[in-house]
């Protein structure tokens, strides 16, 4: 049973015990009659991917009991319950992230609720910054890997009192993002033509809310980093943990040069525009992941 936490840093069990999540998952339950199996969470400018829904029921933050309500603009803030192509889904448009000043736990409970209300899969998108030097503006990278340097840092969603209901206390995170799942999407993304736009690569989630110096990016680039972002690490984290399957890609919406004499700057208002003008892409690439896993799963 998970007891109280007390550390400002990860007031996960103080807040978010297995009974709360379950209460809110019930709660999200009573609010539609939709019974998603992928969970689907939109990243900064992403968020229009959910105007492709249909018949769908939509839940503000505020007004679901122990949710944060997302500050970032770019970002709406509510869930949604619909179809895309057909198969029942769960959208959270808006993100909860560190840089706004909550505990990583905090930032992927709605994870915990995803499975909770009965998601299998997680679909989790996000913007980030172009380091691999072939990568160009409206790209997408395939997430094959991640390196969470929160956590080496003593920061990781999965700290303080472990409850078994939701997953081990040492997860393994050898594939955190499902290959099959990743070869798929590369198949689909030849069937869309875009596959010359569509990579594979390492992400990397720092704390934020600045973007990196040229320093950091030339260490990043030495670890093998291919893009740079501030979310969905802590997320696929918690699914993992929870036995949740994962896939998750990033749009590039403007390139980190680690170099002094560029102009090349990343700007919020950017990658939100980037995000919008790729929607329709975007959409249709994950309407066919998710088509995928309800057939694969149907069996
Ligand atoms: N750095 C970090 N996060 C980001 C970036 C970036 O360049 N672009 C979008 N999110």
């Amino acid at each position: 049973m998970m007891t109280a936490f007390n550390d400002s840093r990860s007031n996960f069990g103080k807040m978010y015990t297995y009974d709360t999540l379950q209460d809110i998952a019930n709660h999200l339950l009573s609010r539609t009659q939709l019974r998603p199996k992928i969970g689907i969470i939109l990243g900064t400018g992403l968020g229009s991917l959910a105007n492709q829904l249909t018949d769908a029921d939509y839940i503000d933050y505020e007004t679901v009991p122990h949710f944060p309500v997302s500050t970032v603009e770019g970002h709406v803030g509510r869930l949604i319950f619909g179809y895309l192509k057909g198969v029942p889904v769960m959208c959270m448009q808006g993100r909860f992230h560190y840089y706004e000043g909550y505990p990583l736990a905090k930032c992927s409970m709605p994870v915990r609720v995803m499975k909770l209300v009965g998601c299998s899969h997680l679909i989790a998108t996000n913007a980030a910054g172009g380091l691999h030097p072939d990568y160009k503006v409206g790209d997408i990278m395939l997430m094959k890997d991640h390196i969470n340097i929160m956590a080496f840092a003593g920061n990781n969603p999965l700290q303080g009192p472990n409850d078994a209901r939701f997953g081990p206390r040492f997860p393994n995170m050898m594939n955190a993002y499902d290959w099959k799942l990743l070869r798929k999407a590369k198949e689909i993304s030849k069937a869309m033509g875009i596959e010359n736009n569509v990579h594979e690569g390492v992400y990397i989630c720092l704390g934020g809310p600045n973007f990196e110096t040229v320093a950091e990016l030339k260490m990043l680039r030495i670890w093998g980093v291919d893009a740079v972002g501030m979310s969905t690490v802590h997320e696929i984290t918690t699914a993992r943990h929870c036995g949740m399957t994962c896939f998750a890609f990033s749009l590039i919406t403007n390139l980190c040069i680690p170099e002094y004499d560029t102009d090349e700057l990343a700007c919020h208002e950017d990658i939100v525009g980037i995000g919008l003008r790729q929607e329709k892409t975007l959409a249709e690439l994950v309407g066919r992941v998710v088509k995928h896993i309800h057939m694969e799963h149907k069996q």
